[in-house]
């Protein structure tokens, strides 16, 4: 993971975010960038920012439960609101934490992390 220079650093955040969640951002790249936009801010009034995302870090188990069953409710987010669809995501349980890890501290957000133990609660 740490090996070669090609990843990125964040400037303004201590950590390298990009070489620590690797995984969770190439998963990003591959699944959720379409909707949600490489630099995290989606498409205001259609797909909602996860960078400094007030209801993402609010809390962040209720992200992993949205990337594997997906969300249909009325939400407000950074005082917008949003009523769209976003589908189950096809990721495996493993990829699931790493992407809401990677999207948790991405941008400068700094929303801790979440574990399998997580997501194994939010299954049963
Ligand atoms: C097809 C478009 C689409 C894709 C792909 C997508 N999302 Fe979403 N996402 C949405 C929409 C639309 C909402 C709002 C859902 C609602 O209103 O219930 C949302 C909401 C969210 C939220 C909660 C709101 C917020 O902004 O904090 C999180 C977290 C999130 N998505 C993370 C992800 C992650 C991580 C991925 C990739 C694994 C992903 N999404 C892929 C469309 C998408």
């Amino acid at each position: 993971m740490a090996c070669g220079g090609s990843g990125s650093v964040d400037s303004d955040d201590m950590l390298p975010v990009d070489s620590k969640y690797a995984e969770g951002k190439e998963i990003y790249s591959r699944t959720c960038v379409a909707c949600h936009m490489k630099d995290g801010k989606g498409l205001e009034g259609v797909f909602p920012p996860l960078a400094k995302s007030d209801y993402l870090l609010a809390d962040p188990k209720r992200a992993l439960k949205q990337v594997v069953q997906g969300s249909d409710e009325v939400m407000v987010v950074n005082g917008v609101e949003y009523d769209q669809v976003m589908p189950p995501q096809d990721v495996t349980d493993e990829e699931a934490v790493a992407v809401v890890n990677y999207i948790l501290n991405a941008w400068g957000n700094d929303g801790g992390e979440v574990t399998m133990e997580d997501l194994k609660k939010i299954q049963n």
